[in-house]
């Protein structure tokens, strides 16, 4: 019977890795992809563009899908891609004015468009539009000028693509998709890949996401995945041509083998408030990054007016850094390559903010006291960075029974009355001194 039972438990494992698609075999990083982790977990904030042809209507990243465009109508849409205003330094530079240190931009999304003069087919940018430029390219020199390191997002599901086929649980009502060859659908992936992480120079990672669209659903939860994605070569692939290039994979479940950093959707760590949040115990070793919208939408919508407010943001990027995570935070570019103005005005502000508290979320880790909506906590080395997101004038953290050296204000470095007990920690904030956003308090440890 425990003979029996100690090989359905094998079976068990083995068939859960080939649910998720089996990783890069043997995976042990290699020195320089270990720095850049490194890197990675020290600049806890970067910069996500979702830019396509999709951007022309101005309805989101799967418009295309959302209102069941055919292939024949949406071919029309690179015809008229014309993005004259686009400047790549402007970009770049309002990226580092906000305080990040990355950018991470879809090369090529659902649609299937590329955005990279690829040679794999000629549904992209340089072939197929009148602007007839790279933009990648532009990008990528603009990024290694300013010192600013690039990520590529890459869809690994294409609603255009015939070779997506078995096609997945999106895109079903486009007409116009013909049955196609898996196989031929890998090694298009493999060329794409072969040529940004050949053509760009170096590489920091690559952000796939899709894999959720060949999971089976019965209507109420997910199935067996019904395709091998090959992440064994994919990955592989990757880290021969550029070593140090990380891989994550937005397929919402623990860390594949291979894999460098885990990221989140929409989602704090172990939270799940949008339905496919990764649960606390998938969460593995790898450094962390959430990605969100700085308003409700990805790729450009005009009829989105969910801006976040300064104080959204910053929480935000707060309570990721109080679990020891990167904030990616996206905007969607319009169709003429100009970022609109009210997430222009946004990024300042988080750039004027970072200038000032930056000390509290560069290089630091997730502190002792876990992320709430009242307070979160990061930590370097003997300091702890309290940060109180609302305004109250006593503050009672409990359980917290670290040794303490100072409590000070962080801003202006002055003492503060504290009491603690065996219950937690009690500090007292002059009125005066709350701030509306963040009041950072500054404790030494002993
Ligand atoms: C989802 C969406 C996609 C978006 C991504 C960003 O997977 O399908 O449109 O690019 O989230 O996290």
């Amino acid at each position: 019977m425990r003979y029996i039972m100690k090989i359905s438990v094998v079976l068990l494992l083995f068939l859960s890795t080939l649910a998720h698609g089996q990783g890069q075999k043997d995976y042990s990083p290699s020195p320089e992809n270990l720095e850049t982790r490194h890197w990675f977990q020290e600049v806890r904030f970067g910069l996500f563009i979702h830019w396509g042809v999709y951007s022309i209507l101005g309805d989101g990243e799967w418009v295309m899908n959302n209102q069941n465009i055919s292939i024949d109508a949406y071919e029309k849409l690179p015809t008229f891609f014309n993005p004259v205003a686009f400047d790549a330094e402007e970009w770049v530079k309002m990226a580092k004015d906000a305080g990040m240190k990355y950018i991470t931009i879809t090369s090529r999304h659902h649609d299937g468009f590329s955005m990279f003069d690829t040679k794999a087919n000629s549904y992209d940018i340089v072939d197929g539009t009148p602007y007839g430029k790279d933009v990648l390219k532009q990008l990528a020199d603009a990024c290694h000028k300013e010192g600013i390191k690039l990520f590529f997002y890459y869809s690994l599901l294409d609603w255009h693509s015939d070779d997506y086929y078995p096609r997945g649980r999106t895109g079903t009502n486009i007409s116009g998709r013909n049955a196609g060859d898996w196989d031929n659908y890998i090694s298009f992936m493999k060329t794409q890949l072969t040529e940004l992480l050949t053509n760009y120079g170096d590489i920091a990672g690559i952000w796939f996401d899709g894999h959720w669209d060949q999971k089976e659903w019965d209507g109420k939860k997910f199935g067996k995945l019904q395709v091998d994605w090959h992440y064994d070569e994919i990955y592989k692939l990757i880290h021969d041509l550029q070593p140090q290039c990380l891989i994550g994979n937005n397929h919402h479940l623990a860390p594949i083998e291979g894999e460098d950093f885990q990221m989140f959707e929409k989602d704090l760590p172990g939270k799940n408030t949008t339905g496919f949040g990764t649960p606390a115990s998938d969460i593995g070793q790898l450094p962390l990054e959430v990605c969100e919208t700085i308003n409700g939408s990805w790729g450009f919508n005009l009829q989105d007016r969910s801006h976040k407010s300064e104080k959204e943001l910053v929480h935000y990027m707060v309570k990721a850094a109080g679990h020891g995570s990167n904030l990616l935070l996206n905007v969607g570019p319009m169709p003429n390559g100009k970022i609109q103005e009210e997430h222009k005005e946004s990024l300042k502000k988080m750039g004027q903010w970072m200038r000032e508290n930056g000390e509290t979320i560069y290089a630091t880790s997730a502190g002792p006291v876990p992320p709430t909506e009242e307070m979160a906590s990061t930590q370097k080395e003997k300091t702890i960075y309290l940060h109180l997101l609302e305004q109250d004038d006593k503050v009672f953290v409990k359980d917290f029974d670290l040794n303490i050296k100072t409590v000070k204000l962080y801003k202006d470095k002055s003492t503060l009355v504290h009491q603690k007990n065996g219950f937690g920690l009690l500090v007292q904030i002059p009125k005066d001194k709350l701030d509306p956003l963040d009041t950072i308090i500054e404790i030494t440890l002993k």
